[in-house]
This record gives C-alpha cells, structure tokens and sequence, in this order.
C-alpha cells in the first residue's frame, strides 16, 4: 500500500508542533511544576527539554525520515531480525496507554467547552461552585465514559481519513490561535492581586527542593509535552520527503511548545495564588483554577468557551499522533486497512481507558496503588518511566547501531554542510542521553 506524505513541510511542522502542544502544556506541565515546587522545576524542565528533549527530537525525526516506515519497521530496516525492533513495540504499548487516559482528560476540556458555552463561569463564582462543577463531572461515571468515547471516536475518525487529508488538514490551523488567547489570559493574569505571589512561586527557584524524583518527572514531562520516547516524531518524520529542513522544523517544533507550556505556567500560577488554591493539586489544577480567572474576566464567557474549544483542539491533534504510531505500524507491517486500523487501536485504548475515566467515582479505581488513582499512576507509569526509557533506547540506537554521523547525515539539510552544533549533537546522542538517562534510571529505582 502507497504510504503517506506530507503536503508541505511547512504541514508537517504543524502536525508535529499539533502533536507536542497539547494537555501535556496546558494540563499536564502547571500541575506537575506546582507538585514539585514550582521553580526549581521549571528550570529542570528546561535544561531536559534543550539538553535531552532537542537532540532526542532529531534522533527521532531522522530515524523516521531515513527509513520511511513506522517505529518498528525502522529499528527493522536499519537492524534486521535484532531485538531492536521490540522498542519500537515498547513504543506502540506506550502511546496506546498514554492515549487511554489522555483522552479521559481531553474529554473532561470538552465538557468544560460545554459549562463556558452555558455561561456556568459567571461572576462571583465561589470555591464551593467550581468544586461543584468538578466534581459533577468526574464523579459521574456515565459522563465521564462516555466524554471519552466520544473523543476517542473524533480521533479514530480523523486519522482514519489519512496522512494529508486527514491529519494535516486537521491539525495547527487553530494553533496560533490558542496561543494569542494564551498571551492574552497571560496578560490578564499578571494583573490579578496574586501575581507577585505567584511568579515567585513560578520563577524564583528553591535550590534546596533538588531531588531525583524532581530531575525524573522535569525529565519525563520534557519528553511527553515534545512527544517523544514512544516513536511519534519516528512515524511523523517518516512521512517527510527527502528535501525537507530537518533541523529547522525540528527546532520550531520545541521552541513553540516550550512557549505554549511557560505561558499556561504564566497563566495559572497568578490565579492559583490570588484565589487561595493548592499550586500542588494535581491532574485536577487547570479545571479548578481557570474558572475564577474566566469568571472575572469581560466578556468570560466567550473567552472560556473560546479557550477550551481550542485546548479540545489541541488535545486532539495530539491523540491523533499517539494513535497514529500503531496505525502506521498496523498499515505497513501488517497490511491493515487504515480505517479498520485506526478503529481497532482506538477500541483498545477507549476499553483501556475506562478504570482512567473511573478514577474519581469508582473503587479500586480511585485509590489503586498506595493511594493514587488509577489516571495518576498511568500518567506516572507511562509519561515519566516508559517515555525516559524509550528514549534511552532510541539514543543507544542511533547512536551506536545505526551510528550517529549517517543520522547526522539525514539531518544536515540536502545532506550537504553540517548543520549547527553537529558534532555535539553526536556527542550528546551517543554519550550524555544514554548516560544521564541510565543515572537518572538508577537513582530513583535506588
Ligand atoms: N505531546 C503531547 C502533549 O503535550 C502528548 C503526547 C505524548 C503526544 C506522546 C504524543 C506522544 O499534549
């Protein structure tokens, strides 16, 4: 079967920039970094990001470029009949299950597109009235199984329609606009009573909060908000032609979402200080904090519905990647229709992410593992263990068995001069990445 392509590269950086920017920026990132103490987790995250993140970016883009061919049909071509092509399955069990419980959030946005539309986000509204709202939606199970049903089925449907048409039509045309209204709700926050407050939280570090767990999670969330470790840029680059500017895209690609990510933080630390709420809440952060700042806002309503349509939006061009890594695998190696494909991966993860959706209603789901919800301990599994860890292997790999001057190779734009930093890159592919990873493995499991 004829494999995809990108129309355009200027398509392409969008469909990767709509992969990375997602709920990881928005939902995941400002309640990781409160968990962690704020700061000192925000310049963490940012040393992972242009230290470990950009370099794995381009091992990943090239892989993917050079082969053609989906996370496993990579490792395949370059290193048959090997062991390797078991990262690329690693990659594949991984994507499925973030899928699984990222789209029980993406349906909460939904619902939440849903309250701003019926103007619930009104002045004066109390804690008492967010909670409410809140937990009227999560402790529902038929709600909340039934939100991810339905943006798994938007997901199935839309990559299901292809590469081009489908993916790239779809994804980045409402970007820009997420971030204006980002910049936007910025502005608006720095202006709330609570701003001092809460930018000292967000941007004056406390050295003495340094601990592994903090290095592995800045670490683990660098690589899920650049959607990296599990072989979606591999399938994403796969569908590059030959001529494109590997290095540009991919740098765009991580400075965007690094901005999406430090805005929402900009965003959500002023209002959490300003109405009294716990920077350290959890997955449960944006949709209690955000509510105040639309409620006081002119015009909130419209600006609330506006937000969560586009964070739904973005939520979406980021499932469709993670869907897209076992579908291309599905259609290339197995010769699977890409429709019934996309529908049996999304199957899949919507049955495996019913104890996710179940997480705030239903026993054992609600305190499964010493006494963490069943999202939490997803989220934790598969964002900070599985995603480092792929990493790591795909480091190893390109550095070591498919050697990281071809790669290079495939990077440098019309293969002519080396492209900017080259021969750190190689360094950093072939040394730091395995190594620090390994550190980082071995100290948390100590
Ligand atoms: N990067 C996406 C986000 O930040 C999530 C994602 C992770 C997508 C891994 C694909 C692969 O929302």
């Amino acid at each position: 079967m004829k494999r995809g392509k990108w129309a355009s590269s200027f398509g392409f950086v969008l469909a990767a920039a709509g992969s990375a920017v997602g709920l990881g920026n928005i939902w995941r990132f400002p309640y990781v970094t409160g968990q962690n103490g704020g700061a000192l987790f925000l310049i963490a995250y940012l040393i992972a990001v242009i230290f470990l993140g950009l370099s794995v970016m381009y091992a990943e883009l090239s892989l993917g470029r050079h082969t053609h061919k989906n996370p496993v049909g990579a490792f395949e071509k370059i290193k048959p009949r090997s062991l390797w092509k078991g990262v690329g399955f690693l990659g594949i069990v991984t994507g499925i299950s973030i899928l699984s419980y990222y789209a029980v959030i993406a349906g909460w946005t939904l619902f939440y597109t849903y309250i701003s539309a019926a103007g619930k986000f009104k002045q004066g509204l109390s804690q008492t009235d967010v909670n409410g709202i809140f937990s009227s939606l999560v402790s529902s199970p038929l709600l909340t199984v039934s939100l991810l049903f339905l943006f798994m089925l938007i997901t199935v449907y839309i990559v299901s329609r292809g590469v081009s048409s489908g993916i790239e039509r779809w994804t980045g045309i409402l970007m820009p606009l997420l971030f204006v209204i980002l910049i936007f709700l910025s502005v608006y926050a720095l202006t709330l009573p609570g701003a001092s407050e809460g930018l000292k939280f967000y941007l004056s570090p406390d050295l003495s909060k340094l601990n592994f767990h903090l290095v592995l999670t800045a670490v683990g969330q660098a690589f899920f908000s650049l959607s990296l470790g599990m072989g979606a840029m591999i399938t994403y680059g796969s569908y590059l032609p030959d001529k494109d500017n590997l290095f540009s895209s991919g740098l765009e690609v991580v400075i965007f979402d690094t901005l999406v990510a430090f805005l929402a933080g900009i965003v959500i630390f002023p209002t959490v200080f300003t109405f009294n709420l716990s920077p350290s809440q959890g997955p449960t952060l944006i949709f209690k904090t955000l509510p105040f700042i639309f409620s006081k806002l002119p015009l909130g309503r419209l600006f609330a519905t506006l937000f969560f349509v586009l964070l739904s939006i973005a939520a979406l061009t980021s499932t469709i990647s993670l869907v897209e890594v076992a579908v291309a695998y599905l259609v290339d190696e197995r010769n699977m229709p890409r429709t019934k494909a996309a529908f049996l991966v999304g199957l899949i993860a919507f049955i495996l992410g019913i104890p996710s959706a179940l997480s705030s209603s239903i026993k054992p789901f609600t305190s499964f593992i010493a006494g963490k919800d069943f999202l939490s301990i997803m989220d934790f599994t598969w964002a900070n263990v599985s995603l480092p860890l792929g990493a790591l292997l795909i480091s190893t790999f390109v550095g070591f068995i498919w050697k990281a001057k071809n790669a290079a190779e495939e990077i440098r734009f019309h293969k002519s001069k080396k492209f900017p930093g080259e021969n750190i890159w190689i360094f950093f592919i072939k040394y730091i990445i395995p190594l620090v990873l390994l550190a980082i493995f071995i100290s948390t499991v100590l």
